[in-house]
């Protein structure tokens, strides 16, 4: 991962490892500068999944905004810590929002802004299924990793397709494809049915206060055919699949795990 200096920090050097002491556990390696890190309290053998998305999203954005980045305001809706949020920021997106449900994640994440000064970047609370009311549209959007944690993803995606501009990031876990038909009204009269949304009951990690889960224990996954169904269903005309790199995190080598562009 690239190490990069901070240009315009806010808080010192002490009140910067301060703060990464008070806040720990990290569930990012963010690099502050100056060889301040966080420590990533995921397992070693997952942690590859982070520069995997972040050289796949980049990949992405860089591929379709090009020289035009620093004239994008983006929005990164479930930011968590803010590290996506970052990596767009320190890309030259000209302003990046994060937006977030959990406080305890929006504090660490206005953490993060203060202590690398990056000054196109910022926090709010919010969540998706009340996105379209803000009436926003952003050229940019990110969601990643926040799709297989909500109950209706068909409210989020739309909400998401109103406040896209021009490019979605989506990033999912997806559950394998099921593709059949089935009667619909009458013995004799049937219809085709591609994808699946699977249910999964994540209430154990949701009262254990884990800060990666939906903000309801009930939520569903979808199949590839599906995320792409409900994607132009959503106001999308074009959607791809994104190629992982050489050495990709193993869940995004397998396609269980996919990152997904798809155009207004
Ligand atoms: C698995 S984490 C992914 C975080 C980050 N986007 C990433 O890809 O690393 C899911 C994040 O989405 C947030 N989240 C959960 N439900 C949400 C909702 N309904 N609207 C917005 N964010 C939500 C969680 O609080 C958490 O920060």
């Amino acid at each position: 991962m690239q190490s990069y200096t901070r240009v315009a920090s806010r808080l010192s050097e002490e009140e910067v490892r301060r703060g990464v002491d008070e806040l720990a556990p990290w569930f990012y390696p963010f690099d502050l500068g100056d060889g301040l890190r966080t420590v990533s309290a995921v397992p070693p053998e997952v942690e590859g999944i982070f520069a995997t998305r972040q050289e796949m999203v980049e990949r992405v954005v860089g591929a379709h905004f090009g020289e035009r980045l620093g004239d994008v305001d983006c929005l990164d809706i479930g930011c968590h810590e803010g590290f996506y949020a970052l990596a767009l920021a320190r890309m030259g997106a000209r302003k990046v929002t994060g937006l977030e449900p959990r406080a305890e994640s929006l504090r660490r994440a206005e953490f993060i802004r203060a202590a690398t000064g990056a000054p196109n970047l910022e926090f709010r609370s919010g969540q998706v299924e009340t996105l379209a009311a803000e009436q926003k549209v952003y050229p940019l959007t990110l969601f990643l990793g926040v799709l297989y944690h909500v109950m209706d993803p068909m409210l989020c995606l739309r909400n998401v397709g109103a406040a896209t501009g021009e490019l979605c990031v989506i990033e999912t876990q997806v559950v394998d494809e099921v593709e059949g038909s089935t009667e619909w009204g009458a013995r004799a009269w049937t219809r085709p049915y591609h994808g699946i949304l699977a249910l999964i009951d994540e209430t154990d990690e949701y009262k254990d206060g884990n800060r990666e889960t939906g903000i309801t224990p009930l939520v569903s996954c979808p199949s590839p055919k599906a995320l792409e169904a409900m994607l132009r269903h959503s106001g999308f005309r074009r959607v791809e699949f994104i190629r992982p790199a050489e050495g990709a995190y193993e869940q995004h080598a397998r396609g269980k795990r996919v990152i997904v562009a798809a155009w207004k």
